[in-house]
Formats: C-alpha cells, sequence, structure tokens
C-alpha cells in the first residue's frame, strides 16, 4: 500500500487537542510584537531566531520559548497569536481545536490574567466566525513551579469558567510528578472542569499511571513512554484513554532520533486511541498537515491510517456529540486517495 499524498494529507478534515498558543508563535509575528511593545529580541533577524531552534532536550526547547512568550504584552497580542494560528488550521482543514495556554508564564511577568484570557477568547470567536473552527480552551499549570502558586491561578481563573473546558500540565516534567498537583486538579474537577496532562514525554511510565489515577485525565498528552510498560500499553488499549502524540516534537526534542522510530502507528495498530498533533509548531517545524506527512514519509503511513488518527481526535475531543457528529460526516465524506 502507498503511503498518504500531501495534498491529500491536507485536505483531510483534522482535529488538534495538543497545541500549545504560545509554542505556535512564529518568528515573524514574535519580532512584530515586540516592535509594537518597544523590545528588542537578543537576534538580529527571524532566520537568526529560527536558527537558534535546535534543542537536545525539553528543556532547552523551554527556555527558548518562555524567553519568546516575553513579547506578549496585550489583550491584541494574545488575540493575533490566537488568530495566526487559526489562520493556519483553517489552511489545513482543521475542524476543531482544543487549544492549551500558560497564564503563569505571562502572570509572573505582571501581565493581568484578563489581558490574557480575553484575547485568548477574541481570537478563537473570531476564528469561529470566520473559518467555522470550534474549539475550546484548555489551562495548563506548569509544573515546575509549586503547588500553591496552582492553587492561586486556578483562583483567577474562577470567574472565567464557562472559557474553559479543561485544566492541563505542562514543562519540564523530570521530578516534577503529576501527583505533586493532586490537589489542585481534584479542585479543578469540583470546579466542574476536566483534566489531561503531559506525561511520559520524557518521563517514566508511572507518570502516565499516575496522571490516570491520580489526577484522572481524561487524556494523557504525549504518552509515548507507554511503550516501556506492557501492562500500561495493554490498560490503555481496553480503556481507550487517548495519547495526544506530536510526532514532529519528539523527534525535535531527541525523544527519538528519527521518525523511523517513532511508534505511533504501532500503537495504532494496537488498538490504542492516539492522535497526531503539532504541540509547538513555530518551534518543531510544522503544523498538522506537517506532522501528518512526516509519518507518511517516515513510517509509511496509508491513508486508512491517517483516517483513523483523525477518527480518534474527533472521539478524543471534548466536542459535543452534535460537533462530533458533524465532524464524523465531513471524515466520511473523504475518498481514498488513487493511487500514484
Ligand atoms: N512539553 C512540556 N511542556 C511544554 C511543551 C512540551 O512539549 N510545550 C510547551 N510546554
Ligand atoms: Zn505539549
Amino acid at each position: 500500500m502507498t503511503a498518504a499524498p500531501s495534498a491529500w494529507l491536507n485536505a483531510l478534515p483534522k482535529v488538534e487537542l495538543h497545541l500549545h498558543l504560545e509554542g505556535s508563535l512564529e518568528p515573524e509575528l514574535m519580532f512584530t510584537l515586540a516592535k509594537r511593545n518597544g523590545l528588542s529580541l537578543p537576534y538580529d533577524s527571524v532566520e537568526a531566531l529560527r536558527s537558534a531552534y535546535q534543542f537536545g532536550s525539553l528543556q532547552d526547547f523551554l527556555d527558548l520559548y518562555y524567553q519568546g512568550a516575553e513579547v506578549l504584552r496585550t489583550e491584541a497580542d494574545f488575540h493575533d497569536l490566537t488568530m495566526a494560528y487559526l489562520q493556519r488550521c483553517h489552511a489545513q482543514n482543521v475542524m476543531h481545536v482544543e487549544p492549551f495556554f500558560d497564564p503563569q508564564t505571562h502572570t509572573d511577568r505582571g501581565i493581568a490574567f484578563p489581558v490574557i484570557i480575553n484575547g485568548i477568547c477574541s481570537g478563537l470567536t473570531e476564528g469561529f466566525e470566520r473559518y467555522g473552527i470550534s474549539s475550546h480552551l484548555i489551562l495548563c499549570f506548569l509544573r515546575h513551579l509549586d503547588e500553591a502558586v496552582a492553587f492561586e491561578t486556578l483562583a483567577q481563573a474562577e470567574p472565567y469558567l464557562d472559557r474553559l473546558v479543561a485544566v492541563g500540565l505542562d514543562s519540564s516534567e523530570h521530578g516534577h510528578p503529576p501527583e505533586k498537583f493532586s490537589r489542585v486538579f481534584a479542585k479543578a474537577r469540583e470546579m466542574g472542569l476536566r483534566t489531561v496532562a503531559h506525561a511520559g514525554e520524557e518521563g517514566p511510565p508511572e507518570y502516565i499511571w499516575t496522571a490516570i489515577k491520580d489526577l484522572q485525565v481524561s487524556r494523557v498528552d504525549h504518552g509515548v513512554q507507554a511503550t516501556e510498560d506492557e501492562s500500561l500499553l495493554a490498560y490503555l488499549a481496553e480503556t481507550q484513554i487517548p495519547l495526544t502524540v506530536c510526532p514532529l516534537s519528539n523527534t525535535r526534542l531527541c525523544v527519538y532520533d528519527r521518525m523511523q522510530d517513532h511508534p505511533i502507528l504501532r500503537l495504532l495498530d494496537q488498538g490504542l486511541c492516539v492522535t497526531v498533533n503539532s504541540d509547538d509548531p513555530a518551534y518543531f517545524g510544522g503544523y498538522m498537515t506537517e506532522n501528518f506527512q512526516a509519518l507518511a514519509d517516515a513510517l509509511k503511513m496509508t491513508a486508512e491510517q491517517a483516517i483513523a488518527l483523525s477518527d480518534h481526535a474527533i472521539t478524543a475531543s471534548f466536542a459535543c456529540e452534535q460537533r462530533k457528529h458533524q465532524m464524523r460526516e465531513r471524515l466520511n465524506a473523504v475518498s481514498l486517495p488513487t493511487s500514484t
């Protein structure tokens, strides 16, 4: 069977469930916002900035990611960031998105919580009106910070609960297991929010277990280290707890040396609910289509597998049943590519 071709992959209706809005900040927009806010960047040009994007680990990346986010100051900045992402989604036939944002990255710099959430939400509203892209927003806590400040952030979010679907957990994984935030996540669940968490990106399978058991997540973000634990693989296959997998992120952060080593299609064939996502597309070399394309190129992903991955993302989303039905109808209408 031949691998799915790129124009077909771009046209494939898609859903994105693992995307950090701050990680969609392209160098061009970073320079524009720096200028608009009277800031200078420690790079001479967009090219110089892009060429700094060489990472040996998650932490290497996070250092640049937090530095880049410093240009985000006003409601208009957060709006423009969100709209730039949704424009890319529209061009790649992404129907529905559930982006993350990291309020602490901004409130720690003195940006008020309402500035951040109002800017993002006005972007999401405009994206729906203009492109028909539906969305639900997820607030992530930075796991390298302590529990007390996560509670403070949750309190700041309380007036905006109607704009949030879930809380998540991101940033440096090693040494910061999910259970560090058990009480914060319990409180978030009491407030009616769902939960997701990054686990098993670089960290061990135990972190995936505790994300599931202690934080009671609806989905695991990344989760690829489950391959190191047979009983966890069986559990994920049985429960169908989804994994939001990010192939280009995993190779750019050296979780796998080569895309040929990536386990996503093996996990798909073993019956796990795996999905494809872009994570931080401005830093990792591509959005949704490029991630699917990388799997077609390196792993000979077939059109049927691409459709199955997209179908899993619809199932794994927090969209209402009616919206899921609409999205499935679009996916079911896709015809297979003629062989090349
Ligand atoms: N992992 C953990 N934290 C993050 C990431 C990631 O890939 N991107 C932005 N914050
Ligand atoms: Zn992520």
